[in-house]
């Protein structure tokens, strides 16, 4: 239950960190020993990026509302700053509860900090060691304050470990995986996009780019989406709002495989993914769930975060100028296809939630 007085402030402002805690919160709706309030920071606020997964995956409301937007680094993260500091204020919580790397994050981190809350980051100590990335200065900064650092994997916790953080850390996986394996037979019942897009399985490729990095860089877009244009198979690119205005502003005739999408409902992008040949993206989430369902991911991106999909071998880093020549490779080889596929267990096997409930009930719950 939700209450005005709450052990547990959950903050969250965008779609990965929504579909990240929904688990987080399921368990905490079945544990009678702690309350919990959430705080939505408004840093995502269109229906399709926000209220949609509310709804698809099944979520109270949020108890309190920031209107952080879209403005500057410096702007979400002061603004996210000083709407936590005031619910902490008011509603006294034992703990403050975030995820991952946006500036919700920062601004959770900061803000709880210099109170008597507690902090606590989930996938805390994953880093792509490349600061020129906000989210990499915002996981740093995030840990360098935790009380309690949930890492998703041994690399993680050794990151935390040559920090010197401060805080206790635990290693229980990733609560994606958790919301993967809950929702995706859900989609696969629910979801009528393959039909909607006539397509069949294994017959298209999905793609997601929304990283400054290749939105901001025309060259770099451009690169991308006329690698996807010219693909053999049918590419489907539900577009972030971000990634759609950027490729409105390229000088680019797209006519050919690409079609480029409004942003999906969780249901229809996980059946959409689970069902695909191939995904090229740059989101963090995304690489972790073709992990999961077992597609073959190519990351446009010099570096990332998530190594052990290297490491594994389900996940490849590609430039924009070598996108192209790296599904073709791909799909002349089905032995390739194979060899990137095999490890759905590297965030763990869908528990996490409950283990981060359980050390929450043991440290700040009421017996
Ligand atoms: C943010 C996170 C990123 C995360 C991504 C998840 C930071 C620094 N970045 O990036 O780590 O991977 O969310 O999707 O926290 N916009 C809309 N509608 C919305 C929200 C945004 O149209 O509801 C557009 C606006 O033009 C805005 C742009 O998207 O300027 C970028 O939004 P912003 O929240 O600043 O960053 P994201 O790219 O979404
Ligand atoms: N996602 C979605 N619809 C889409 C694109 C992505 O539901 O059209 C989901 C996807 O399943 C994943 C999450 O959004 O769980 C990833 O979010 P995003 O790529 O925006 O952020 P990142 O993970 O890079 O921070």
């Amino acid at each position: 239950m939700t209450s005005d007085s709450a052990d547990i402030l959950i903050v969250l402002g965008t779609r990965p960190e929504i579909i990240k805690l929904a688990p987080v919160i399921r368990v905490l709706e079945r544990d009678p020993s702690l309350s919990y309030r959430i705080l939505h920071t408004g840093q995502h606020y269109d229906d399709e990026l926000s209220g949609a997964f509310f709804r698809d995956l099944d979520l109270p409301k949020p108890d309190e509302r920031l209107e952080i937007g879209s403005t500057t680094q410096g702007q979400q993260t002061a603004n996210g700053i000083v709407g936590i500091e005031a619910e902490i204020t008011e509603h006294d919580p034992s703990a403050v509860v975030a995820l991952g790397d946006t500036n919700a994050v920062l601004s959770a981190a900061l803000a709880t900090s210099k109170t008597n809350a507690d902090f606590v980051h989930l996938e805390a100590g994953i880093r792509s060691f490349d600061r020129t990335m906000p989210e990499e200065v915002n996981r740093v900064l995030a840990d360098a304050v935790a009380d309690i650092a949930f890492a998703p994997t041994e690399t993680a916790v050794e990151n935390l470990s040559n920090e010197a953080v401060p805080g206790r850390v635990y290693h229980f996986g990733n609560t994606i995986v958790d919301a993967c394996l809950k929702h995706t037979d859900i989609a696969a019942k629910r979801s009528d996009v393959l039909s909607d897009l006539q397509v069949a399985p294994r017959e298209y490729i999905v793609a997601t780019i929304h990283r400054p990095h290749n939105t901001d860089a025309a060259d770099r877009l451009k690169a991308i989406v006329t690698a996807l244009d010219t693909q053999e198979f049918p590419v489907f690119l539900p577009a972030h709002p971000r990634t759609s205005k950027a490729i409105t502003g390229l000088e680019v005739t797209l006519d050919g495989s690409l079609t480029v999408l409004d942003p999906l409902d969780y249901l229809d992008f996980l059946q959409l993914l689970d069902k695909a040949r191939a995904v090229v993206t740059d989101s963090g989430g995304i690489q972790e769930e073709a992990s999961i369902l077992e597609v073959p991911c190519l990351t446009v991106r010099p570096n990332t975060e998530r190594p052990e999909t290297i490491d594994a071998g389900v996940n490849e880093l590609v430039e924009p100028s070598t996108l192209a020549a790296s599904l073709s490779d791909l799909f002349a080889d089905d032995d390739k296809i194979a060899s990137m596929t095999g490890h759905p267990d590297l965030y763990g096997t869908g528990e996490t939630a409950t283990r981060i409930v359980e050390v929450l009930a043991e440290r700040f719950g009421s017996k």
